[in-house]
């Protein structure tokens, strides 16, 4: 195996990955690290995988693609098989905010200072994350797929991040602030379909209402109607 074909979430994680050591976490099929050496945006990769399916599939395509000097797979629970200072960047997709949350949560020291994050529903939960644990968002990407897939790239920095200057807060943070700057035809048709599920369900002071207040500001950002 040369080089894996990856859908076009997985591509963008790709597109957002430069690093010299890099964590795949929850990799499955090692396609992700086989693709990042194949095209040099990783020197080395670490493959983590917590089930014994996967974790075999991993190594079985490793060796095919005779790729074991530069990956190794190893068992293990999010960050815990890595050392501190280890990788330099990490990736963890194709599952939910809060298990990317919980993953993030448990890594302590061993957190490298870059991330590449796609979460399977809303985006929000990391980036509250981000903003309370000192990394800015540097990227960000919508693919069209069964939903539309946000996918991040976080840096650990110090202070406020600038990419919220000038939105509003819980628009920005529902649909991220450079997608909103951006302001895609994918974004657009996602805002237009939370406003109309919400609006039926909305009232002063119930969730749905607030996240509407969301949507409708996200409109307004996006100049739409
Ligand atoms: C749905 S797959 C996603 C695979 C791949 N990252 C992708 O985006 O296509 C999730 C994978 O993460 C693994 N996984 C889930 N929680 C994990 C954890 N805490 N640590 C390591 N691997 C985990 C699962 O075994 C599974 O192989």
């Amino acid at each position: 195996m040369l080089a894996p074909a990856l859908d076009a979430r997985l591509e963008a994680v790709l597109a957002l990955v430069e690093a010299e050591a890099h964590a795949d976490i929850g990799s499955d099929h090692a396609h992700l690290p086989i693709r990042l050496i194949r095209e040099g945006r990783a020197g080395r990769c670490v493959v983590v995988e917590l089930n014994p399916g996967p974790l075999a599939l991993a190594r079985r395509n490793v060796a095919r693609a005779r790729l074991h000097d530069h990956i190794e797979v190893r068992e293990g629970d999010g960050f815990a098989p890595l050392l501190p200072g280890e990788v330099d960047s990490a990736s963890v997709s194709g599952m939910g905010a809060g298990t990317i949350t919980g993953i993030l949560r448990r890594a302590g020291e061993r957190l490298p200072p870059a991330l590449v994050l796609q979460p399977n529903d809303s985006a929000r939960t990391l980036r509250l994350w981000a903003r309370e644990n000192g990394h800015h968002l540097k990227a960000e990407r919508l693919i069209p797929g069964h939903w539309p897939y946000p996918v991040l790239r976080l840096e650990r920095r110090d202070g406020p991040d600038p990419a919220y200057a000038d939105l509003p807060e819980q628009a920005a943070l529902r649909y991220g602030p450079h997608l909103l700057r951006e302001g895609s035809e994918v974004l657009l048709k996602l805002v237009r379909a939370d406003i109309a599920r919400l609006t039926p369900l909305a009232a002063p002071g119930r969730t749905a209402g607030v996240e509407l207040d969301a949507a409708l500001s996200a409109l307004a950002v996006l100049g739409g109607q």
